[in-house]
């Protein structure tokens, strides 16, 4: 602990260091003639206990207590005064403004320990009080932190139950499409060949030349000659309208595979990516174009649906990252261009190997070293959870016992490179 003496007088200021150096341990003394120094002293080091005297010629003792009390960075400093006066006004003044104790001059050399050593266990007891309180401090920011990802966990959880039955609903829905959709396209194909057939039938009876005005009339009023030529582009368009929705509902159904064991099953990488792209095209298409290298590739040993999931994750995240981008170029008032997702399937030895690439706004080498860690993510509260490719890196590394490879420069783009096992079997051995 340290102490500064502050007296004018220098037989009484080195009477006092030597009482006290004597009689207390653990404590470095300083003394000042000089009050100003003292002052500047003391804004300048740490001080715990100032001893001055009250009547001084350049600054009053009263006046360094009032400056130190009235400091909000200094106040903390205990305060003797040391006065030859019993002035009891003085002394009143000296404990309104925050003086410790006062000491008697000339000093009694118990006295003087005494109250000294009083002050100090005083101010011990402070510092200690406020470790303490520090350490609550730190074990409540604790705790706060680990309530605030607690509640975090507890609303992915429930989130990803949620997804679960939107997965369930969605295949249940998807199943119930299918039936009724199954007839009506087949039910157009053969309403397609009735139609057909009445117009043959109808240009059989014009050739016959049978003139009736009652018929020409109603042709005309319903228009038939237009009604002849739309049929077919009408028929086409609808055909090619259940062909998509068919094309929905089969990618809706193999994509959430509900049934899924908890096996390894044969899975088709390239109808994965293919799934996953019907399934994230709202998300994709009004931002990026997508290019698909399909390879010869082997079918694997793999949970579909959770490879489907990692395929959805890295999907979102190249369209985030090209929205992103955009968003820069837009700040910047750059001309903004479509962005690009390439999707390449191949196999390596005995790994199937999917590469997405994206040129959105790219990562610093910072983050790459983040990207899997549980929480982290760099979108705005409420929009990213950061689970993504925490989840991601579960199921390819742990469950799949393969390998994820990301390299990205900031500004050009990201690319993820997934080693997938042809056989699990192999990989066990
Ligand atoms: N293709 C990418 N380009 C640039 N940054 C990316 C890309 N993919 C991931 N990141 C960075 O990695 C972070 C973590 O991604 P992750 O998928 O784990 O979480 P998220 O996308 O933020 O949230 P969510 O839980 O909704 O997926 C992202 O916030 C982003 O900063
Ligand atoms: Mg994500």
């Amino acid at each position: 602990m340290k102490i500064l003496i502050i007296d004018d007088s220098n037989l009484m200021l080195n009477l006092a260091n030597e009482i006290l150096s004597d009689n207390l341990q653990d404590v470095m003394i300083e003394t000042f003639q000089n009050p100003i120094n003292a002052l500047n002293r003391i804004k300048s080091t740490k001080v715990d206990l100032v001893i001055t005297d009250l009547i001084m010629k350049e600054l009053s003792g009263i006046d360094i207590l009032r400056m130190i009390k009235s400091s909000k960075k200094l106040k903390y400093i205990k305060v003797l005064v040391v006065t030859s006066i019993t002035d009891y006004d003085i002394l009143t003044e000296c404990y309104e403004l925050g003086a410790s104790d006062y000491i008697l001059k000339p000093f009694n050399k118990s006295e003087l320990v005494s109250r000294v050593k009083n002050v100090l266990k005083e101010i011990n007891m402070q510092n200690k009080l406020e470790k303490q309180l520090e350490n609550i401090n730190f074990q409540h920011k604790k705790l706060s932190e680990a309530n605030e990802k607690l509640k975090i966990t507890q609303s992915t959880l429930i989130q990803g139950e949620q997804l679960a039955g939107i997965g369930q609903l969605a295949a249940g829905i998807a199943h119930e499409i299918n039936n009724p959709l199954g007839f009506s396209i087949s039910n157009l194909d053969t309403l397609s060949e009735y139609i057909k057939f009445i117009l043959e039938l109808m240009n059989k009876y014009e050739k016959l030349n049978i003139e009736s005005d009652d018929i020409n009339k109603f042709k005309i009023e319903n228009d038939y000659d237009f009604l002849k030529d739309d049929f077919s582009e009408l028929i086409d368009d609808t055909k090619s309208g259940l062909s998509r929705v068919k094309e929905i509902v089969k990618s809706l159904r193999s994509f959430s595979r509900v049934d899924d064991s908890d096996e390894f099953l044969d899975f088709n990488v390239n109808e994965g990516v293919k799934e996953s792209l019907v399934i994230t095209k709202n998300e994709y298409k009004y931002t990026s174009d997508i290019e698909t290298k399909f390879g010869e590739i082997s079918v694997i040993d793999a949970h579909g649906g959770e490879i489907n999931q990692v395929l959805l994750n890295l999907i979102i995240n190249s369209v985030h990252a090209i929205k992103e981008k955009n968003e820069r170029e837009k700040e910047k008032g750059n001309k903004i261009n479509r962005g690009k997702i390439i999707i390449e399937t191949y196999e390596e030895s005995d790994f199937v190997i999917i590469k997405l690439s994206d040129n959105g706004c790219g990562m610093e080498e910072k983050s790459l070293s983040k990207i899997f860690n549980p929480f982290y993510t760099t979108k705005p509260i409420g929009s990213g959870t950061g689970l993504g490719l925490s989840i991601t890196y579960d199921i390819i590394v742990n469950k799949h016992k393969g390998k994820i490879e990301v390299e990205s420069t900031l500004d050009v783009g990201t690319i993820f490179t997934l080693y997938l096992p042809i056989s699990q079997i192999r990989v066990e051995e």
